[in-house]
């Protein structure tokens, strides 16, 4: 039985605060030795919010207590201004000389199907595992306006049902190739953090979390097998939720 819990904040700064303070506690609970593994995603959302925390909230966690993963690449060289590593770099851990070996960074200049490949392999190599999948501490995750989350895009039915754990995805507007973590790995991680702000969002977060009848939208696939999901919406965001 997983547990949903949905927590609305007044601002970016508020969530941003909220979110150091829980990766700050889930990093106090661990064993000394051990690091707590985060995937962590890409768009304008979590941006806002890795800056919010750099700037105002960074003191609050150990850092370098983490290990770095991400849930999706754009297939572009790192320093390309559409790179999730590029922006993760900038927005978060800019300036805290933080460990190479301990972000575990997808390369988006790499031939697609090897990346995913070469990534599903280093996941298996490095986290813990319950017998069958991966299992991250906790995965950051953005809602797209037409419902994707990660690289799992509305209509793409084979991704939705691999059994893979890294795939190759486009999207589908400009086609662009993306490496993406695939749902039944999203789905055995201890905890799945949504970050939705937004007015624009407020139909489709609700729509999600009321998982409403006969739209197959991959974030309403995001159902944690036993960890725990929580949803940080901003309050022009959860409009529609009652
Ligand atoms: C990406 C993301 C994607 C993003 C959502 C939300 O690489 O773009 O991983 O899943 O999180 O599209 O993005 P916004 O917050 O910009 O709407």
């Amino acid at each position: 039985m997983n547990q949903k819990e949905i927590i609305t904040f007044e601002d970016h700064c508020r969530m941003a605060g909220f979110l150091a303070d829980f990766v700050a506690t889930q990093i106090n609970g661990l064993p000394p030795s051990q690091f707590l593994n985060i995937a962590l995603s890409g768009g304008s959302t979590p941006k806002t919010i890795f800056e919010q925390i750099r700037l105002q909230h960074r003191e609050q966690t150990d850092w370098h207590r983490i290990r770095f993963f991400q849930v999706d690449e754009r297939c572009v060289p790192p320093d390309d201004p559409q790179s999730n590593y590029r922006m993760i770099m900038e927005n978060l851990l800019d300036g805290l000389d933080f460990p190479d070996d301990q972000f575990i960074r997808m390369r988006g200049e790499e031939d697609p199907q090897e990346e995913a490949q070469r990534y599903g392999q280093l996941m298996k190599e490095i986290l813990p595992s319950d017998g069958e999948w991966p299992v991250f501490d906790l995965i950051l995750l953005g809602l797209g306006n037409d419902g994707h989350t990660a690289s799992l895009f509305p209509g793409n039915d084979g991704i939705l049902r691999t059994l893979q754990w890294c795939e190759v995805a486009h999207h589908p507007g400009s086609g662009q190739a993306r490496i993406t973590v695939t749902l039944p790995v999203i789905n055995h991680a201890h905890h799945i953090l949504f970050l939705v702000t937004g007015k624009e969002k407020a139909e489709i977060v609700s729509d999600v979390i009321r998982q409403k009848e006969g739209l197959s939208l991959p974030a309403s696939l995001v159902n944690p097998a036993s960890g725990k999901i929580t949803w940080l919406i901003s309050k022009e965001a959860a409009l529609l939720i009652s």
